[in-house]
């Protein structure tokens, strides 16, 4: 039995830090563990623009502790009104590394998302003229449609035209959570790929709906049934170059999840390398490990993989019930729960 395991240091190809004191306090999580993430734009207001991008990053980098060496990827948050030309300066000078579409009102602060995918067409030419990578959160937002449906709904209501009306693109189909996208994925071409949250591979909808809800494992897309985990735990450790990790860390207060209407999200960051490895240990692939978590990101976005390593250990961790960002309590995925591996450095 493995009982260590060193891998390439990975990259986390999609979080969030949110701005301000929380931002300081949760970078250094990420920091610790990957060499480079993927950085959402969901602020308030959005990241639209290169300028804002570019002093979002710096504020970033301030927040990385002293000796660590880590780099945050930026983001344009897609709206009815993108500047194309902005986008790909910011994208030519390096400030960008892709734009994120989110569909208006798909999720937290995404009110000022795409509310017409179709009228974003001349952004998404530009994009895939220029080799813009584009992250989508696929998700429906019409009220009727069922909440459960709403990424096998944009699947074939709007993804499909997207992948077939610009076949250069480069698409990341953001924290999949249904055998319905393993499958769109798994048929596209090499253009189009998936990032898969360490939460999507743990938990089913009972997770959140049964003995009392449990705002604790509420996130967008909200987690399917069991079908749909069993899928895409064979996606991301069937050792496919398309699938690799991207957290969908989303720090929310526990005053703010454990509210009458709580927040989205899931604050995966302190314990993501253990809790994605605990996964490719139960399915026996903890060689492909390495590949999902820091080369097949890497290789997607055209960027090397980072130097240095990480080492984990079989190790009995207990995950604490809470954590603090800005003096007030969090709570970490996992938390309460021991999990049997430990982030060694
Ligand atoms: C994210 C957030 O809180 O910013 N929430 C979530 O449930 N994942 C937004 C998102 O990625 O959908
Ligand atoms: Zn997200």
């Amino acid at each position: 039995m493995t009982d260590r395991l060193t891998i390439r240091r990975p990259d986390d190809w999609h979080l969030h830090f949110r701005d301000g004191a929380v931002m300081r306090d949760v970078v250094p999580y990420t920091a610790r563990q990957f060499g480079r993430a993927v950085v959402m734009p969901n602020l308030t207001p959005p990241v639209t623009t290169t300028a804002l991008a570019a002093a979002y990053r710096d504020r970033i980098l301030a927040a990385v502790p002293e000796g660590v060496s880590f780099t945050p990827l930026m983001t344009c948050y897609l709206t009815d009104t993108t500047d194309a030309d902005d986008l790909a300066r910011g994208a030519a000078d390096g400030v960008f590394t892709a734009a994120k579409m989110y569909p208006a009102n798909a999720t937290t602060n995404s009110a000022a998302g795409v509310s017409n995918i179709e009228n974003l067409y001349p952004v998404l030419a530009r994009m895939e003229a220029e080799d813009i990578v584009l992250c989508i959160h696929g998700e429906v937002t019409e009220a009727q449609i069922d909440v459960f449906d709403r990424e096998k709904e944009f699947i074939d209501r709007h993804l499909r035209a997207i992948v077939a009306t610009f076949p250069k693109l480069r698409v990341v189909f953001e924290h999949i959570t249904t055998s319905d996208a393993v499958d769109f994925v798994m048929e596209s071409g090499p253009q189009v790929a998936a990032t898969i949250t360490p939460q999507h591979l743990h938990i089913n909808r009972n997770a959140m709906l049964v003995g009392g809800i449990q705002p604790h494992n509420y996130c967008l897309p909200v987690a399917k049934r069991e079908s749909h985990r069993l899928a895409l735990r064979a996606a991301a450790t069937g050792g496919s170059g398309k699938f690799f990790l991207g957290t969908d860390s989303a720090p929310h207060l526990k005053r703010d999840k454990e509210s009458a209407c709580g927040c989205a999200g899931i604050f995966g960051a302190p314990y993501a390398l253990e809790s994605y490895l605990t996964v490719f240990d139960e399915e026996g692939a903890l060689d492909l490990f390495e590949g999902f978590a820091s080369l097949h990101g890497p290789a997607f976005y055209k960027l090397p993989v980072n130097e240095g390593e990480v080492t984990l250990e079989r190790a009995e961790v207990a995950v604490p019930p809470v954590l603090h960002v800005t003096g007030e309590e969090i709570v970490p995925w996992h938390g309460g729960a021991t999990i049997g591996w430990r982030f060694v450095g």
